[in-house]
């Protein structure tokens, strides 16, 4: 469902941030990337979510190479990931439920569609109780769930989570896990970036490490280091 084929990266200050990435992945998969800091995992991960365009090279998901996306094209590629950061990224001033809502309505989905929807993301992963509370009324564990549930609300074939336990405690770390390993076995790929050794090390997932801008390393049912 993704091809990487020779992809680089060199941010306007020149510094390069991939360097010949080349990388298959099939539907289905959970991977991990992983690699110290610097290493280029948001980067890679900010290309898939079309945040900019690699440098050079060809990046294509769901048979669509992300560079010759029409712009009419862009929403309907938007539908199909959804993004998980470390850093939450919710709207303070809006419920849960809403916050939910948003990345339906940013789409353009039908009110009726999101009305039906949104509480089956919030059920998902245990946070319907919590649908008119704020952000700084719920635990990190809880807003890491609300992220969870606003990036699957679309309906996405692919998850792309770029360190989303780096803000919290192991145990909630191996919670929000266990919600990604769920959505992953309905039949969502899922593309991780973390440096959580002990996470890495209990999935045996396959894990792709990343140095300087490289692949050095890609196995299946792989371990941190
Ligand atoms: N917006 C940016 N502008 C310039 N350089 C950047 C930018 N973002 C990241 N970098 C650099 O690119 C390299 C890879 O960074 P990043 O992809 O964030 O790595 P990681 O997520 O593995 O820590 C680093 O050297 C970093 O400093
Ligand atoms: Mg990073």
């Amino acid at each position: 469902m993704i091809e990487i084929r020779h992809v680089n990266m060199v941010y306007p200050n020149g510094v390069r941030a991939l360097n010949d990435i080349n990388l298959n992945i099939d539907r289905n998969e959970f991977v991990f990337v992983v690699g110290a800091s610097g290493a280029g995992k948001s980067t890679l991960i900010r290309l898939l979510g079309l945040e900019f365009p690699p440098t050079a090279g060809k990046i294509k998901v769901l048979g669509k190479e992300l560079t010759r996306l029409r712009r009419r094209e862009i929403p309907a590629y938007r539908r199909s990931i959804g993004v998980v950061f470390q850093d939450f990224r919710l709207l303070e001033n809006r419920c849960v439920y809403d916050n939910v809502a948003f990345a339906m309505q940013v789409v353009g989905a039908r009110p009726r569609d999101i009305r039906r929807r949104v509480p089956e993301a919030l059920e998902a992963v245990g946070l319907l109780d919590k649908a008119r509370m704020k952000p700084q009324e719920l635990s990190g564990g809880e807003q890491q769930r609300v992220c969870l549930a606003r990036a699957i609300v679309n309906n996405p074939s692919l998850i792309i989570a770029d360190e989303p336990t780096g803000n919290l405690d192991p145990k909630t770390s191996m919670e929000i896990i266990e919600h990604l390993k769920a959505i992953n076995i309905r039949g969502t790929t899922v593309i991780m970036a973390t440096h959580d050794r002990e996470i890495v090390n209990a999935l045996k997932k396959r894990v792709i490490a990343l140095e300087n801008g490289r692949i050095i390393r890609d196995e299946q049912r792989g371990e941190y280091s």
